[in-house]
């Protein structure tokens, strides 16, 4: 037993806290200032789902990403303030120093860093697809290092249908890796492409991070009686921490590391939430300032983060269920099965006010493949196609997104009423995620 008990860790979660609603109060402050500094260097759009034709600031992500890494920076003395304090006064020896903690918070912050770079290359110069999808790549290399230093896990519990074939654990090895360098790509772009309405790209990153908030949360000690009492972590209590994890593969490690790794994802996505809840103010119908693909980088980079260097990218897989389907429907436009236009927002009916399906035609006549595909599609109710009266040759055909989903199937509404319903879809999809995740994970999954 030490001599002079060691003092309670500051709480750096109150920090993070605090931080967040700086994030808040400076989006909303700074969004409106410097919109016309945007405007005047050229970065700035019209809103194609309206009447007027007024520029509107664009790549306003660049000022949610400033503040956004500028607080998180300001931020990383506070998780090592215990240890500070401790080093001094019990003249503890420097080699004791979180170094490992210390390069999780630097390389998260470079990948984060480099994703607001290609963000911004993107708004100003539009990068071609095929460029633009390895960058997110190689800027998670940092992060699999890190994760490769702490003798990452690679192995994946089998779920229990499939175990009399592959056992309980299949160790992944280096697909693991590639998986999660694929994460990456997937959560910058999956955001990036359900978007043109306004609100749609800041709501979806907004309730993905507050859902991350919520699962973390879940991982605290909050008591050793019962869950959702004080967290004694911050009291600086030792709680035997009892958690709900089944699949995480951190379970291995100790639960001490667990709160850990849940922490640090809080400490990302708290002040995630405060930038994107400032941002969406500015960016609800009707919009004053657009994301760019700035925002959307930004968001998606710190979701693969936290999944990464938390361990939890399973399920935070769950929390992109409608990604997931934009992006499965979206396939045969962006693999040139269907042709893409620039934009496939909704088509907008001025007289009206409401939003219809937009298409994409056909020049020629599509390929066998792309005719199975949309007919296969079109069974489903995922798209409309308009064939020819005579020959049934595929014309035109719906754009293959979920909001054009939407408006197929609930018919056509307001832009406004198309990003609630976007809000309300991905809020059912977190319910279900966490269902899964807690509710039904013993089915497929033993204790
Ligand atoms: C993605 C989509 C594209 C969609 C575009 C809309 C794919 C493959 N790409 O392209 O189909 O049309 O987003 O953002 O699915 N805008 C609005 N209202 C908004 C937000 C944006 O009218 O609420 C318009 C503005 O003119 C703005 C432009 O969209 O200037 C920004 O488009 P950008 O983000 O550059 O498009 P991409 O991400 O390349
Ligand atoms: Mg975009």
């Amino acid at each position: 037993r030490p001599l002079v008990e060691p003092p309670p860790p500051l709480p750096a979660l109150h920090a993070s806290l605090g931080f967040s609603l700086l994030a808040f109060l400076w989006t909303l402050y700074l969004v409106p200032a410097l919109g016309q500094t945007f405007v005047k260097a050229g970065l700035k759009g019209r809103d194609l789902l309206k009447v007027y034709n007024d520029d509107i600031p664009e790549s306003m992500g660049l000022i949610c990403a400033s503040i956004y890494i500028l607080l998180l920076i300001l931020f990383i003395p506070f998780p090592f303030s215990h240890f500070m304090s401790l080093s001094t006064s019990e003249g503890l020896a420097k080699q004791e120093f979180p170094h490992f903690q210390l390069s999780v918070y630097l390389s998260s912050i470079l990948s984060i860093l480099m994703a607001t770079l290609l963000g911004f290359l993107d708004d100003v110069f539009d990068i071609r697809w095929r460029h633009k999808v390895p960058i997110p790549i190689i800027a998670s290399i940092p992060l699999l290092m890190v994760y490769y230093a702490e003798s990452g896990n690679t192995n994946v519990v089998v779920p229990l249908p499939v175990r009399f074939l592959f056992g309980t654990l299949i160790n992944l090895g280096p697909l693991y890796y590639v998986y999660m360098a694929l994460l990456s790509t997937f959560a910058t772009n999956s955001i990036n492409i359900i978007a043109g309405i306004n609100g749609s790209e800041v709501s979806q990153a907004l309730i993905i991070a507050m859902s991350v908030v919520l699962n973390d949360l879940l991982y605290l000690p909050w008591s050793t009686s019962y869950r959702f009492r004080l967290p004694l972590y911050l009291l600086g209590g030792e709680a035997d921490i009892d958690v709900g994890g089944v699949w995480s593969a951190g379970m291995a490690h100790g639960s001490r590391q667990l709160v850990e790794r849940h922490l640090l994802s809080l400490y990302f996505m708290l002040p995630l939430v405060g930038v994107c809840l400032g941002f969406l103010y500015h960016n609800w119908y009707p919009a004053r300032a657009f994301p760019g693909d700035t925002l959307c980088y930004v968001t998606g980079m710190a979701f693969a983060v936290v999944g990464i260097q938390a361990h939890f990218s399973k399920t935070l897989l769950l929390f992109f269920i409608p990604q997931i389907f934009n992006f499965v429907l979206s396939c045969p436009q962006l693999f040139g099965l269907v042709p893409c236009p620039r934009h496939r927002v909704p088509r907008f009916d001025a007289n009206t006010n409401l939003l219809h399906p937009s298409k994409a035609m056909f020049e020629r006549p599509p390929s066998r493949l792309s005719t199975v595909v949309l007919r296969l599609f079109a069974a489903f109710g995922l798209t409309e196609l308009t064939t020819h009266p005579k020959s049934g040759t595929i014309l035109e055909v719906t754009n293959l997104t979920i909001l054009n989903f939407f408006l197929l199937r609930i018919g056509p509404m307001s832009e406004k009423r198309l990003t609630q319903t976007l809000i309300a879809t991905q809020i059912s999809g977190s319910l279900l995620a966490f269902i899964v995740r807690y509710g039904l994970a013993w089915l497929v999954y033993d204790g």
